[in-house]
């Protein structure tokens, strides 16, 4: 193949007018001139991440005056409930407008039916009433699943080493009520049990809590970064995984099912969970769905920039943006990340 025809490129620093014009590159488009300056820059963004994007996971346990570190989560801490208060008002002055509420139940609270879980006066319902009395524009948000309520860490009733599914599902329903009973503005499953979004919104209509939204974990994959999440409210499976009900990491088709299902059952909105290593599940329900997305940038996503930027290896402020960047361009609407105070902060005007 020859190159002769192709004109020979310049070497030196591009000429910018006169006779050494001449020898620039006869080119129809240069999309370099799109990024000359920090305006041009701004005016052709495509994606832009705000604090409006965001929701912030929160980490609520029993007692008075405490805030406990977790560490393989650094910057993230449990705080008991009136510490929370102080924590979910300064979220909002940042800008945050929801939260997302999980608890850390004492293990002696704990059982195999996850009995604690639909407690009317459990942490849970406890920590959002505090919060919509002191903060009521603050959009609360709490997950509905067995794990941190159950002596064996899954996420439903477990019977001979199996996971059951209807009988798990009857519990979600009365954890579901009690939350929004609390006052929750939406709640979340995140159990991946089937038929859970359906019979959860059939019991709230039935209540007359018509206006509860469902924010469904619909492609909810069984990941290993969910590991500091599992430290951080001592929720661990004692035995086996969660391969039976988190789907199989190598499936996306199967997001597409999962997402249709919980549509169907009543979701009004879905989330694709881990978010870095799904963005082309995140992008492909962009093509598919018209609800809002949510992408959830967990706690493994986390500590590992954390950690990287502890070393001093990477940059974490703009590594943070670009990651959630990321995720918006791939299609999500909303990211719950434990990054969105940083976030808001850096993004302050
Ligand atoms: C519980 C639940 C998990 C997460 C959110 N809700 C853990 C799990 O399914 O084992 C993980 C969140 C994170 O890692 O940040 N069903």
């Amino acid at each position: 193949m020859s190159t002769q025809s192709l004109p020979k490129p310049p070497l030196e620093a591009a000429p910018v007018s006169g006779a050494d014009a001449a020898d620039s590159l006869l080119l129809a488009h240069r999309p370099r001139r799109l990024r000359r300056t920090g305006g041009l820059r701004r005016m052709v963004r495509e994606t832009v991440l705000t604090v409006d994007d965001l929701i912030y996971p929160l980490f609520v346990m029993e007692g008075e005056g405490q805030r406990q570190a977790i560490p393989s989560m650094p910057g993230c801490d449990r705080f008991t409930l009136d510490l929370l208060l102080q924590e979910v008002q300064e979220v909002s002055q940042l800008g945050i407008g929801a939260i997302a509420l999980f608890p850390l139940i004492p293990h002696h609270l704990k059982d195999n039916a996850g009995t604690e879980s639909y407690n009317p006066d459990g942490l849970i319902p406890r920590a959002v009433r505090a919060i919509k009395a002191a903060l009521p524009n603050v959009v609360v948000i709490t997950d509905i699943a067995l794990d941190p309520y159950s002596s064996a860490g899954h996420d439903g009733i477990v019977q001979d080493g199996t996971i059951l599914n209807d009988e798990t599902v009857a519990v979600l329903v009365k954890q579901a009520l009690a939350h929004a009973e609390a006052g929750a503005d939406m709640v979340a499953p995140s159990d991946m049990m089937d038929g859970r979004v359906g019979a959860i919104r059939q019991a709230l209509d039935a209540a007359g809590w018509i206006d509860v939204g469902i924010l469904a974990y619909s492609a909810k994959y069984a990941s290993a970064y969910y590991g500091p999440f599992r430290d951080a409210l001592e929720s661990a499976p004692q035995f086996g995984d969660k391969k039976t009900y988190q789907m199989d990491a190598a499936n996306a088709r199967e997001a597409l099912k999962e997402v249709d299902l919980d549509i169907a059952e009543g979701a009004d909105m879905v989330m694709v969970k881990p978010a870095l290593a799904y963005l082309d599940i995140i992008a492909r329900l962009k093509q598919h769905t018209h609800l809002p997305i949510a992408a959830y940038n967990v706690s493994g996503e986390y500590a590992m920039i954390k950690a990287a930027a502890q070393r001093g290896w990477i940059d974490e402020a703009a590594v943070v943006l670009e990651t959630l960047t990321s995720m918006k361009r791939a299609g999500a609407d909303i990211i719950l990340t434990y990054f969105a105070k940083d976030v808001a902060r850096q993004l302050r005007p």
